[in-house]
């Protein structure tokens, strides 16, 4: 069977990571999460006092981008890839409020995205790969054979994201998460590099009103079709 690149992009917390890792376990694909790039450079820029609440050194970020090694590596016992910075283990530290606070701002900067843009096409240039992001479509892979661009309220990403830091035992407030989700979808919309924004040939996908179940059913019948039309 023919193997396919599947670019899934969206605002932050609308469920890409989640249903991208369901889908490369159904088909035996490679999933990679690129938001946690990201987050490892700025997990790395915070470790080295490059980034604070109110201070952002980039400069200083861009000369270090050659001491920053991000690697993935599979957890059978999880299911999926965990990520590594300078082969560390960080798959945790970056997914705090505190690092989601920086990240858009890391994100602006085109030596960071260069850097991992070409790491990222590197990993998918067999194919067989279920890539989530901001610019999957549209700069890594714009030929990838199905696109998908997720939405839902910020209202419902705001609950969802709020739900699994307190699931974490994180002590974090709903308001604070709420404004993490506002802010961080206008910084990414709004950046001159790579913005976040739907591929002309990218397919919507709403899922305020969606089960899991739902959203795997019905993206999984796109994936088949386009494999069939390979
Ligand atoms: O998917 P995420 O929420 O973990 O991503 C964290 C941030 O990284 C997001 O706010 C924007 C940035 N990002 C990006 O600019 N390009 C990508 N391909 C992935 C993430």
């Amino acid at each position: 069977m023919n193997k396919i690149t599947i670019a899934i992009d969206g605002f932050s917390s609308t469920g890409k990571s989640t249903v991208a890792k369901q889908l490369a376990k159904h088909l035996g694909y490679v999933y990679v999460d690129t938001g946690a790039m990201y987050r490892a450079v700025t997990f790395y820029a915070m470790q080295n006092g490059l980034i604070n609440k109110i201070d952002f050194n980039a400069e200083a970020l861009i000369y270090q981008l050659s001491n920053i090694e991000i690697s993935f590596k599979f957890n059978e016992s999880l299911g999926f890839a965990e990520v590594y910075l300078n082969d560390v283990n960080i798959e945790n530290e970056i997914r705090t409020l505190e690092v989601s606070g920086y990240v858009s701002q890391v994100a602006t900067i085109s030596e960071v995205r260069h850097k991992l843009v070409e790491q990222q096409q590197k990993m998918g240039k067999d194919k067989g790969v279920v890539m989530d992001g901001r610019d999957i479509g549209t700069v890594v892979f714009p030929d990838a054979e199905l696109k998908l661009f997720m939405t839902a309220s910020a209202d419902t990403r705001a609950e969802r994201r709020y739900q699994e830091l307190i699931e974490r035992g994180d002590d974090v407030d709903y308001d604070a998460v709420l404004n993490n989700v506002k802010e961080r979808d206008f910084i990414d919309s709004n950046r001159e590099d790579s913005p976040l924004v739907k591929a002309d040939d990218a397919i919507e996908i709403d899922n305020s009103n969606m089960t899991l179940d739902e959203q795997f059913n019905k993206i999984l019948q796109l994936v088949k079709m386009t494999i069939e039309d390979c």
